[in-house]
């Protein structure tokens, strides 16, 4: 396919976290055991069996990633490999057939070059959200595995995932509610997990918090992570954590984080179950980390009835998150040598 290089005429400094409809998505078939080739579809709408796995049991998945335009004008992936590993550790764990990486990488890639159009441009603080996702198709009724399924790779241009601007702190309020058990399926990114947390998410906006903090379900002393991100804390120590939970999604944000703390910055990390209240004084700073998050600081943490700052006025970004923040950012857009070789190219 020739690739049309002009740009789409987006206010890209302007955009929030939605879906906008961008000219093709990817789609290919698993069908009689077997992937079928794919192809670029323009048409966003999908006809789906009113009996579909998918739509009753949530026989479903799916992954997230960004396309940056860098600073030299490439279009890079950040650490894709890893969306294709975490993509089919949870279809095993849903019965679901694996996108073989190869699959799935060109996949992404053809999504990406296809929609050139909508890749914000460098410099706008937008990117390009890839969604990769793996569905149960097909005509069915009792509690068993579809026996076709689709992977879909669409893409939406997107701003900042929580409502400021830039880098700014964000609040979290503790749920009352259990996101995940331990033996459950927290640590796999299936729709399932998130659709009981949108009431969670709404009862932290109606306190004024950006999003729900969960804590572990056993014991609800320990931080799992928020409704659509991983935690990292920077303690008064030096030291920068991070839980350890089973229950949690293995944001490839997050590894990256403490990888930068680890090897650019030679902080001490470790990744350790983290007592909310016993510990809560030790906390210098607090980050959501995650891929549509980027690493956003916490100001304010809901907890036991009350407000709980975690640094300064409570709005405030302190310096490590800050320095995570632009070693994260200048590396995803280039504007840094890519030293662990984190990043992928698009050949446009
Ligand atoms: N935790 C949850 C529940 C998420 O939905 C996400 C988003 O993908 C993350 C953490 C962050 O993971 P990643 O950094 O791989 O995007
Ligand atoms: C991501 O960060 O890519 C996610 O999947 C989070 C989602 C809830 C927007």
């Amino acid at each position: 396919m020739d690739v049309n290089l002009s740009k789409k005429p987006l206010k890209w400094a302007e955009l929030g976290f939605q879906y906008i409809k961008t000219d093709f998505r990817y789609s290919a078939v698993f069908q009689d055991g077997d992937w079928l080739p794919g192809s670029l579809i323009s048409e966003e709408n999908m006809l789906i069996h009113e009996g579909a796995p998918s739509l009753h049991y949530a026989q479903q998945c799916f992954e997230g990633m960004k396309a940056q335009t860098t600073q030299d004008g490439r279009v890079v992936l950040f650490r894709p490999a890893l969306n294709s590993e975490r993509m089919n550790r949870t279809a095993s764990r849903l019965l679901m057939p694996e996108v073989p990486q190869a699959l799935f990488i060109a996949a992404v890639e053809e999504a990406v070059r296809a929609n050139y159009g909508w890749i914000p441009p460098y410099g706008s603080g937008a990117a390009l959200y890839i969604r990769p996702m793996l569905i149960g198709v097909g005509e069915n009724l009792g509690l068993k595995p579809a026996q076709s399924f689709e992977f879909r790779v669409f893409v939406s241009p997107v701003g900042p995932y929580y409502k400021s601007a830039g880098l700014a702190a964000i609040s979290l309020a503790v749920s009352d509610f259990d996101r995940a058990a331990p033996q459950g399926t927290g640590s796999y990114k299936a729709g399932a997990n998130y659709a009981g947390g949108l009431l969670a998410t709404l009862k932290a906006q109606e306190l004024g918090a950006s999003e729900a903090l969960y804590l572990d379900s056993a014991s609800h002393r320990f931080i799992d992570e928020a409704g659509s991100a991983n935690i990292v804390i920077a303690l008064t120590s030096g030291e920068l954590v991070t839980p350890s939970s089973q229950a949690i999604l293995p944001s490839i944000t997050r590894r990256s984080v403490m990888e930068i703390a680890s090897q650019q910055f030679e902080m001490p990390t470790q990744e350790r179950a983290i007592d909310l209240r016993a510990e809560f004084d030790s906390f210098a700073e607090m980050s959501a980390c995650g891929t549509a998050a980027v690493l956003s600081p916490v100001g304010r943490v809901y907890f036991d009835s009350k407000w709980h700052i975690v640094n300064g006025d409570g709005y405030t970004v302190g310096p490590v998150m800050q320095k995570l923040y632009d070693s994260l950012v200048q590396l995803q857009r280039g504007e840094v040598e890519d030293r662990f070789g984190w990043l992928h190219e698009v050949e446009m």
